[in-house]
């Protein structure tokens, strides 16, 4: 006999085991393989987190260099991937360049067994950014960029493809902490997809890009683009909170606030928003960090609702010349290594995953022909 659903939306039900994080855990918001997520943004290179992620434990010195010459070496794209690019308009979202990004490598470099999981992995790792700065340079530019930077990071590898020109330390830096922030969180949606999609024993890239469709929604990693779009409306901090004490009386939803398992904080918001005030003063700007605040204090002061980590990215991307659209395909770039983690875990301990349903319909009947109907 299958259980009664407790709540809509599988709230609160453990839907299978993981070893790669905890979230909203008693004594931590938030780990990766038992390491607090603050330390990690504090000490690492977002290079070194995947690898933790992905490998089990934290590289050496030594292991880290290997790590991001052979990512390093692997930025360069298929030229039928670069035509497939070239065709797709200038007015898609880049989360759809990205899943079609995704899945035309999966056929140009298909994974033939389990034991290039790690490789494959690794490869999209590597050539994600290429992949949409490519597509966004030659769609709004007119370029066909070079791809095969020397840069030294994922971060700075797209922040130099998108701009022409090699970022600055502080902004290779935030790039670190924001691709650390996003790579792992659990089951959420569009990791249970992937693991929805490695228990039928798929390929990687089918999981990744069915991965990529969930990420894409406004309640799950489109939230950072929303927010943005809500915070540049305002002129003020003083409209900001007019605007948005008249947006909850219309019981509109606020993207960037409130989280599904966190209770009143979300751990990487702390961390994400000391570096959009680092990033404002930077920029000289006296608005949007002052208006991002304002949300912050009205719909906590309203709702007892807190900013996720969606909301001060917006603004953090924004001062670093990202355009919005963009945001959600950063998430990708990121949250990669947690879905191809789990992809590993699911096919590790596998049994194809295939919950039942509370039927609601119609009680048996027959079926009458079809000129009586
Ligand atoms: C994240 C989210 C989907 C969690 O959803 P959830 O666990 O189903 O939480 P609920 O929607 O049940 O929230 C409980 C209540 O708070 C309200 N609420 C939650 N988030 C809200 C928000 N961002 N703005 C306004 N009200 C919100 C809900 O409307 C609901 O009110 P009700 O009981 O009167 O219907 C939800 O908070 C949300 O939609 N946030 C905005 C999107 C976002 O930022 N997503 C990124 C998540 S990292």
């Amino acid at each position: 006999m299958a259980k009664q659903l407790s709540g809509a939306g599988l709230r609160g039900q453990v839907a299978g085991k993981t070893a790669l994080s905890t979230v909203g855990k008693s004594g931590s918001g938030l780990t990766y393989r038992g390491y607090d997520i603050k330390d990690l943004a504090d000490q690492c290179q977002f290079e070194e987190v995947a690898y933790l992620i992905l490998k089990g434990q934290l590289p050496t010195q030594h292991e880290l260099a290997q790590y991001k010459t052979q990512l390093k070496q692997q930025r360069g794209l298929p030229q039928a991937l670069k035509e497939v690019l070239e065709r797709i308009p200038k007015d898609a979202h880049p989360m759809d360049v990205l899943r079609t990004g995704c899945s035309m490598l999966g056929n140009l470099e298909t994974e033939h067994a389990f034991t290039e999981q790690q490789a494959v992995t690794d490869r999209m790792l590597a050539c994600f950014p290429s992949i949409i700065c490519y597509w966004y340079r030659f769609s709004h530019d007119g370029v066909r960029i070079e791809v095969e930077t020397d840069d030294d990071s994922i971060g700075a590898h797209f922040l130099h493809l998108l701009h022409g020109k090699k970022p600055s330390a502080l902004h290779e830096q935030v790039m670190h902490v924001s691709l650390i922030l996003y790579a792992e969180h659990e089951f959420n949606a569009s990791t249970f997809t992937a693991r929805v999609c490695a228990s039928t024993l798929s390929d990687m890239h089918s999981c990744i890009t069915g991965a990529i469709g969930s990420l894409r929604g406004p309640l799950h990693g489109g939230a950072n683009e929303a927010a943005m779009e809500l915070i540049e409306q305002f002129s003020s901090p003083e409209d900001a909170e007019q605007k948005m004490l008249e947006k909850l009386a219309r019981k509109e939803k606020i993207m960037g606030f409130g989280h599904a398992i966190y209770a009143d904080s979300d751990p990487r918001n702390e961390i994400i928003k000391q570096w959009s005030e680092k990033l404002s003063e930077e920029a000289g700007d006296d608005l949007l960090y002052a208006v991002s605040e304002r949300c912050e204090s009205v719909m906590w002061r309203e709702k007892k609702l807190f900013c996720n980590a969606d909301f001060f990215h917006a603004s953090a991307y924004n001062f670093m010349g990202i355009p919005t659209k963009l945001f959600t395909p950063i998430f990708v770039m990121s949250r990669l290594t947690g879905w191809a983690a789990h992809v590993m875990e699911q096919r590790a301990d596998n049994r194809i995953i295939r919950p039942s349903a509370e039927y609601t319909g119609e009680a048996p009947r027959s079926v009458p022909a079809i000129e009586q109907r």
